[in-house]
């Protein structure tokens, strides 16, 4: 058979991601409000406190708030062609409702965009990633009441008029279809998830598709030449056995996500959610203009990719842990210390399923290995992290992601989550790390909040120096 030249396209978007609740810290600072996180000392799933406590690891985070120039220094000596973070709402308008919006804030942004460009790194902005200023979620239950709307454009106009010489990609919500698990965190829903109804809870949906519409069609007025794109949370379902009914079962589940980009892509609601909605109960209020609103598309498909899950009709077969969303273990692959099903191949096979639905650009936000590392002194005497599992599972990944490009899929960039350790958003622990840059901080709080390079550090500077051909290099 005729070999491919496997390749990335010029001018790639090579970078790191990370969000503003898991690096900043700062959470009081320069008049920003709280958000959703800092009452949220145990992460995604975790319950939520009256008032920030000081064992949640978000308040400080890896100070990045004061740290960032150092930060993206050394994004820039990795050879970062785009950084992916998020703007905390919170420091914008401090209660999600104000009239006025927080100076400070603002000009916090600008100092951080402009720390990007100077070297050359395109910033990719996510306007709202997990981080809902509280106020709206306890005054007006998040996403369910639909004055969110109004909120969340007041908000964008005053980024989008703020930014629009700075920043050209921005993601409207991070791993919008997240709501359906995590509805605190992901759409700022503060009523308890076992007493929200499952009306509520598409009425919210609605509310976020109509926002990030909303976004699209704004952005597209006023910052001619940006790109905006949805974000979803990708977890690929695999039938568990070859039995139609789980086949079925992988239809419904990998319906539960493409649901969220089918309307954000095609502009409208698909129509196997009809059935669905009128078999549990459901009728989406849709106000005058709504539907015209959600034709307003976004220009490319961002996604996270941790995973793949298998699904199964059959009710006893038990699910496994996984990122927010998960399903049943696939006897073929391994987990991480984390138990999420590693899958370079999963990568390839849903880089290929969202391009053949849409052929519309991808870009991967998100991916990578969180695992415990250790700080130790190599033969040099410097202090960093022999990660070479971390080197190989973004390896094998990104030979997939190769694959998938030859396939004929538009890639756009891939950004791997948490280039600098942060604070993982599942649990909030620090122990979970993902970056290329070790930073000394601990569960316990202790820790200076240096920074180290790991090995993966000189391994991801290579790729991106020769544009993945060092990839194919054998050893
Ligand atoms: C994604 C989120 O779900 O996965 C990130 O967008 C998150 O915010 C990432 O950090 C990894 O998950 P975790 O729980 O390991 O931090």
């Amino acid at each position: 058979m005729k070999q491919t030249q496997l390749q990335f396209p010029d001018g790639f978007l090579w970078g790191g991601a990370v969000a503003a609740n898991q690096c900043e810290g700062a959470y009081n600072e320069d008049g920003k409000g709280l958000s959703t996180q800092d009452i949220a000392p145990r992460g995604i799933m975790g319950p939520i406190t009256a008032e920030p406590t000081a064992d949640n690891m978000k308040l400080i985070g890896i100070d990045f708030y004061h740290r960032y120039k150092d930060d993206i220094k050394l994004f820039a000596e990795l050879g970062f062609k785009t950084f992916r973070t998020s703007i905390a709402w919170s420091r914008i308008f401090p209660n999600g409702d104000d009239a006025e919006a927080n100076e400070k804030g603002l000009e916090f942004y600008d100092n951080l965009f402009d720390e990007c460009l100077k070297y050359g790194i395109e910033p990719l902005v996510t306007i709202s990633h997990y981080e809902t200023p509280l106020h709206l979620s306890k005054t007006y239950d998040g996403w369910v009441n639909r004055k969110l709307i109004g909120f969340y454009e007041r908000y964008v106009r005053t980024i989008f008029a703020r930014y629009k010489d700075k920043v050209k990609y921005w993601i409207t919500f991070n791993e919008i279809n997240s709501v359906l698990h995590a509805p605190y965190m992901s759409g700022g829903i503060f009523t308890d998830k076992e007493k929200l109804s499952q009306q509520d809870l598409y009425q919210a949906i609605h509310h976020e598709f109509v926002a990030s519409a909303l976004a699209v069609k704004i952005g597209h007025e006023m910052l001619p030449g940006a790109k905006f794109g949805c974000m979803i949370l990708g977890v690929p379902n695999y039938p568990l056995t070859a039995h139609p009914a789980d086949m079925l079962a992988t239809l419904r589940q990998d319906r539960e996500i493409l649901f969220f980009s089918d309307v954000q892509v095609r502009g409208a609601y698909p129509r196997y959610m009809e059935r669905y909605f009128r078999e549990n109960g459901i009728a989406i209020a849709m106000e005058p203009g709504d539907a015209e609103i959600l034709q307003h598309t976004v220009d490319f498909i961002s996604f996270s990719y941790y995973m793949s899950s298998c699904a199964t009709a059959d009710p006893e077969k038990k699910r496994g842990p996984g990122n927010i969303l998960s399903g049943v273990p696939n006897p073929y692959l391994k987990a991480s210390d984390w138990g999420w099903q590693i899958d370079p191949q999963g990568l390839r096979y849903f880089l290929n399923l969202l391009y053949d639905r849409y052929q519309r650009p991808l870009f991967i936000v998100e991916n990578g290995l969180g695992a415990v590392d250790e700080l130790v002194t190599d033969a040099s005497g410097k202090q960093t992290v022999l990660d070479d599992y971390r080197i190989k599972y973004l390896q094998d990944h990104l030979l997939q992601v190769a694959e998938a490009i030859a396939d004929g899929v538009e890639l756009i960039g891939y950004t791997t989550w948490g280039c600098i350790d942060l604070v993982s958003a599942s649990t909030a622990e620090l122990r979970k790390r993902y970056g290329f840059i070790y930073v000394d901080r601990h569960d316990d709080g202790s820790g200076s909040l240096a920074r180290y390079k790991k090995k993966s550090f000189a391994w991801y500077q290579q790729v991106i120096a020769s544009n993945g051909q060092s990839l194919f290099e054998k050893e």
